[in-house]
């Protein structure tokens, strides 16, 4: 490669990093809309099974192999950690890690057209911001938007952050013209420290109308988080005063979870001869006869 090229990469290079910055590590602060998980391309997966259907490719997402093992190699931004730094670094990724959950709780059943709540509660994720959202299915590049699979959010999410506040700040930068009803929060003001053993936990409920078509339709939340700004030694701080990871920008210290998979059913409405006797007493009463007042 000439010269040259070689400056127009380097150019290029940094455009990129600086895109980034003002993006992904440190969550979405500009973009208030539905993801899909395969977005998170530089992240790490925790477990095989959410990248099923390529053997291959899945054993290189693996945080172990992607993430950990580099973090221990001494290599791409860790240079500057001693051994035994590099081993400490990688435990407290390891027990964040372990610290870091993602659960959904959702009714078994609903009635078509009927709007209910779901709740997704998170843990760990070393801050300052992680990431929600409600996906048809727990794979990491077949997952859609939850309105995909015919759930529609019908209000705007409901976010409660780590010092049991509601949080709305994120989401009233969307116009409100726009609807703020979104399948994807960021969930701001987390702080988990891995060498106290001390982890931040949010809880956000979403607000659902089931579809109009009987049938069990496919639920599952993602949970986006860093693993590296938990620990002293996972980051360095720039000219701006902001942390970086140190695997860098476009580093795999990011993390992709899914919660477990629900299938919920949808049922056509109680058929009125179903209705209580008193109900159905009610029901066949004559009308009473309209007054009208002058
Ligand atoms: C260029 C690489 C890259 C891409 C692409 C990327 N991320 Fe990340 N993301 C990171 C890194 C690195 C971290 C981890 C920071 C750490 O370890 O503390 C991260 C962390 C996060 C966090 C937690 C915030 C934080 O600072 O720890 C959220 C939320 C997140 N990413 C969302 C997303 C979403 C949504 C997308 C897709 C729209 C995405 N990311 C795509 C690199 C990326």
């Amino acid at each position: 490669m000439t010269f040259r090229g070689l400056l127009i990469c380097a150019v290029a290079g940094s455009v990129f990093v600086a895109g980034v910055a003002g993006a992904y590590p440190g969550g979405t602060p500009s973009y208030q809309t539905d993801v899909a998980p395969f977005c998170a391309g530089c992240h790490s997966s925790r477990s095989v099974e959410m990248l099923e259907g390529s053997p291959d490719r899945a054993g290189k997402e693996l945080a172990e192999r992607k993430h950990v093992a580099v973090v221990l190699s001494g290599q791409k931004g860790y240079e500057s950690l001693a051994e035994l730094d590099r081993q400490m670094l990688a435990d407290q990724i390891r027990a964040l890690d372990a610290a870091s959950t993602v659960s959904l709780a959702a009714p078994a059943r609903v009635t078509t057209g009927q709007t209910f709540e779901v709740r997704v509660s998170v843990t760990g994720g070393a801050g300052p911001v992680v990431g929600v959202a409600l996906v048809d299915r727990p794979h990491r590049w077949y997952a859609r938007p939850v309105a995909s699979a015919g759930w529609q959010v019908s209000a705007p999410p409901q976010i409660t952050g780590p010092d049991g506040q509601l949080q709305t700040k994120w989401l009233a930068r969307r116009p409100e013209g726009e609807g703020r009803n979104v399948s994807y929060v960021n969930v701001t003001d987390v702080v988990s420290d891995s060498a106290a053993g001390s982890w931040a936990s949010a809880s956000i409920v979403f607000t659902l109308r089931a579809p109009m078509l009987p049938g069990q339709y496919p639920l599952a939340a993602v949970y986006l988080y860093g693993t590296e700004k938990s620990s002293i030694l996972g980051y360095t701080t720039n000219a701006l005063g902001w942390k970086e990871p140190r695997g860098g920008m476009g580093g795999p210290s990011g993390r992709v979870l899914f919660s477990d998979l629900y299938a919920i059913e949808v049922g056509p409405p109680a058929a009125p001869s179903a209705a209580p006797v008193a109900e159905k007493q009610r029901l066949e009463a004559p009308t009473p006869p309209i007054t009208i007042i002058e």
